[in-house]
């Protein structure tokens, strides 16, 4: 429905669009407050409220009593108990263009009367997008947490705030009011938002639209131990009651915040004039794509809090304070067609066709659907109007239908049931070591269907494989329609086809002699790139490097992954080695306590738990646990115990399964890649046109040789790629996580969780310089 201009509206049309829009909004609220599921777009949501809020002023009469621009957030929901804040948490306005942050300045100026040659001086922060939470200390004690609710009484979450690691039981250091709420945003980072969705997946449960709704989701839990397993973090901005004043200034108090022991962000920065509040703007959108959360804007504060005193607020914001929003990473369109693509490893995706849309900035026509299982689950049709969702860098995604605009007869999508490429092989559902199915359909063709042969050629000459210049999808396409492109060996035999490339359109004598000239440069190459190029499925860059190191040669771990090929483990033995909590000498106890054949007597009725205690007395509880887990009883247990012992593969896969880094799982692919007739040919083909350098065996005497190293928060320096490479030829092993065994922890600016646990643990924590002159950089 075309809308009527705000300034062309009668009165009696005004009335009705208030309540219209008092409904919509207040509906809206409820799903995104109340149930972590809203409908439409955080754009779209203050839209409506701009609307509502330009009626108003034209109509100052006709505002009702319970009008959205009254109201923060939306009625508590009946499962926590109420909390009345002890100051109301507000929120703030919003702006959403340059012009706007520099009138926001010429208002305080004004409001302050200050002499032209005086500045504000603001503190501008990111936006953090999570969920709004205000946690009361007395006498230095965590007491009680309550979420924003409607601003006055919020909802009771103490037990599920208490067990966030980043949130203080106790304020560190001194000089803390006797009672204080501490006010930030619980959030939930990018890495750690895509793991819960995939275990939700996985385990057939609601998918969260996006950290935001998953952090409020994993907060307001009604059993607090769900919430501890999520990994909930927190800023810390503003604070609310507080029975003695602490500092002078939003930025002094900030410092403080940190000294008590709370994260604050380490974007943010004092500006002194507007010139100072657009250049933050600006910056903070430069660091957004590397922060690893969410953040939808900056917020400015006026820094001095006398001024903010006297400023004060107005309805349900301050005058003070004002939150410049990033352009909408979220967006409605149509969604015309889904198109299925084939992947290097035959795997299907589909893909959305999308009436072009401009989100973030940016116009979006295709979109991922993942798998035909998250296409059924969300019931996407073609022809649905879709929320679309783009975050940083990634794939834009399809966050959920908007169910009243579907048209009538839009029909549930039917998954084909054969591969696309000419040889319309049929699908199969991948299974697992196991034989269980999983959501990943395949196309059996691999090297024969032309799609998949495509997508290998692309991961041959990505960046980081083979990294060929000039040799892209366009390319690649062309040359494949050809026939000059049947396996990865024809890139070095291109040369041959010089004269009819320079034939072809737009292929000049530059551009024709660059891409030859950069396919020779890449005739030597290091082994572990070409063991990363041949796209065997769970060998990605950190195993192939591992493979590399520990086979130095191409001639070593082509003839160990061949002898491999002919010992693939049966599907009991990589099962049982693969169970979650049962390491290597758990799996080896079992599978010697297999081979010995002896029984132990035992009482009738004893757990299986129990017997594992009296048989194979070497397991410890964790891998008695997964084994009782898994089978359940005595028998079934022994039965798969000798299944996997007389199953066990051969010297060759051990090998390659013991590798640091590679595991039962990617030996397995490895054996089977070689195990195929053209893999092997493809393989020898290639060595015929290439020269692969052996890997260097990592150094030993180095000053970080053979520590674990991990690196947090951001690098100024180096890229992340960089340092881990740097610490890995220095022999050092470069992980993800901090635990008892890690030796020392980088820490750049915006480090979190990790720190704090480094520091828990009393590991070595150094800066990023500290770091380049141990190593010697
Ligand atoms: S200060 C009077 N600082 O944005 C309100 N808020 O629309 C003072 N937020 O409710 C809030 N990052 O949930 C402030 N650095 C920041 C923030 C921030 C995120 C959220 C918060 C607040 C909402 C305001």
């Amino acid at each position: 429905m075309a809308q009527i201009p705000v300034d062309q509206l009668s009165e009696a049309q005004a009335v009705e669009e208030l309540t219209r829009l008092a409904d919509e909004i207040s509906a809206h609220d409820i799903r995104y407050h109340a149930e972590d599921a809203p409908t439409i777009s955080d754009a779209e949501y203050d839209d409506l409220k701009r609307r509502n809020g330009e009626i108003e002023a034209r109509f100052p009469h006709l505002v009702r009593e319970n009008s959205p621009s009254m109201r923060v957030g939306a009625a508590r929901s009946e499962k926590f108990r109420a909390i009345q804040h002890g100051v109301p948490m507000l929120s703030l306005d919003n702006a959403f263009a340059d012009d706007e942050a520099v009138e926001f300045d010429a208002r305080i100026r004004r409001f302050l009367r200050l002499p032209a040659d005086e500045t504000v001086g603001y503190t501008a922060e990111p936006k953090i997008d999570g969920l709004s939470c205000s946690i009361r200390y007395e006498k230095g004690v965590l007491i009680q947490a309550a979420t924003r609710g409607d601003g006055k009484v919020g909802e009771d979450v103490t037990a599920n705030v208490r067990t966030i690691a980043e949130i203080p039981h106790r304020l560190l250091g001194a000089g803390w009011p006797d009672v204080i709420e501490v006010r930030g945003e619980i959030y939930l980072g990018h890495e750690e938002f895509a793991a819960l969705n995939a275990a939700a997946a996985e385990a057939g449960q609601k998918t969260y639209a996006n950290p935001r709704n998953a952090a409020a989701g994993s907060l307001r839990q009604i059993d607090a131990a769900v919430t501890a397993s999520r990994p909930l973090r927190f800023f810390a901005y503003a604070w609310g009651y507080h029975s003695e004043p602490f500092a002078e200034t939003q930025w002094e108090a900030l410092g403080k915040l940190r000294a008590w022991g709370f994260p604050t962000t380490p974007e943010s920065v004092r500006v002194e004039n507007a010139q100072g509040l657009l250049a933050a703007y600006a910056g903070m959108e430069r660091v957004r794509p590397r922060l690893g959360y969410d953040i939808d804007g900056v917020v400015y504060k006026v820094d001095r809090l006398d001024w903010q005193q006297r400023l004060g607020f107005v309805s349900r914001a301050p005058r003070w304070g004002i939150a410049r929003k990033f352009p909408a990473q979220q967006a409605r369109t149509i969604l015309e067609a889904i198109d299925i693509q084939v992947g290097r490893t035959g795997a299907i995706t589909p893909v959305a066709r999308l009436h072009p849309v401009t989100v973030g900035g940016v116009v979006v026509v295709n979109a991922t659907l993942h798998n035909a299982d998250e296409i059924a689950r969300k019931d996407v049709r073609v022809g649905d109007t879709v929320i679309l969702q783009r975050a940083g860098d990634v794939i834009p995604q399809i966050v959920a239908v908007v169910p009243e605009e579907r048209p009538e007869g839009a029909q549930p999508f039917e998954f084909p049931t054969h591969c696309p490429c000419p040889l319309r092989t049929e699908l199969v559902r991948e299974t697992t070591a196991a034989g269980a199915e999983t959501v990943v359909r395949r196309c059996s063709g691999e090297f024969a269907c032309p799609f998949q042969r495509l997508a290998h050629l692309r991961h041959f000459v990505s960046r980081r494989a083979f990294d060929i210049e000039g040799l892209g999808e366009k390319q690649l396409t062309i040359f494949s329609e050809r026939g000059w492109l049947n396996s990865p060996a024809d890139i070095f035999r291109l040369k041959t086809k010089r004269e009819e490339m320079l034939d072809l359109d737009r292929f000049g004598e530059t551009s024709v002699g660059n891409l030859l000239a950069s396919i020779e440069d890449r005739r030597r190459i290091d082994l572990d790139r070409f063991i990363y190029g041949l796209g065997i499925r769970h060998v990605g860059e950190t195993t192939s490097l591992a493979l590399a190191r520990h086979f130095e040669t191409v001639e070593r771990f082509v003839e160990i992954s061949k002898l491999a090929a002919e010992q693939t483990a049966g599907p009991v033995y990589a099962e049982l080695s693969d169970l979650d909590g049962l390491g290597p000498t758990a799996v080896a106890a079992v599978l010697d306590f297999a081979r010995a054949g002896q029984g132990v007597l035992v009482p009738p009725d004893i757990s299986l738990d129990g017997h594992l205690r009296l048989a194979i007395p070497k397991l410890n509880a964790r891998a008695r646990a997964a084994l009782d887990a898994r089978y359940g009883d005595w028998p079934t247990f022994e039965a798969a115990a000798r299944q996997a012992a007389a199953e066990t593969p051969g010297e060759a896969l051990l090998e390659v399964a013991s590798v640091d880094a590679v595991g039962v799982v990617a030996a397995r692919m490895i054996a089977e890649f070689f195990g195929e007739d053209h893999n092997r040919a493809l393989v020898d083909d290639l060595l015929g046109e290439l020269t692969i350098i052996p890997a260097e065996r990592p150094k030993t005497d180095t000053a970080v040789a053979g520590k674990t190293i991990v690196f947090t928060g951001a690098l100024e320096r180096m890229t992340r790629d960089e340092a881990k490479a740097q610490a890995e030829r220095l022999g050092a092993k470069v992980s993800g996580s901090v635990s008892k065994k890690t030796d020392i922890v980088v820490a750049g600016p915006g480090a979190g969780s990790k720190l704090k646990t480094a520091t828990e643990l009393g590991v070595q924590v150094m800066t990023e310089d500290e770091w380049l002159a141990m190593v010697g950089d």
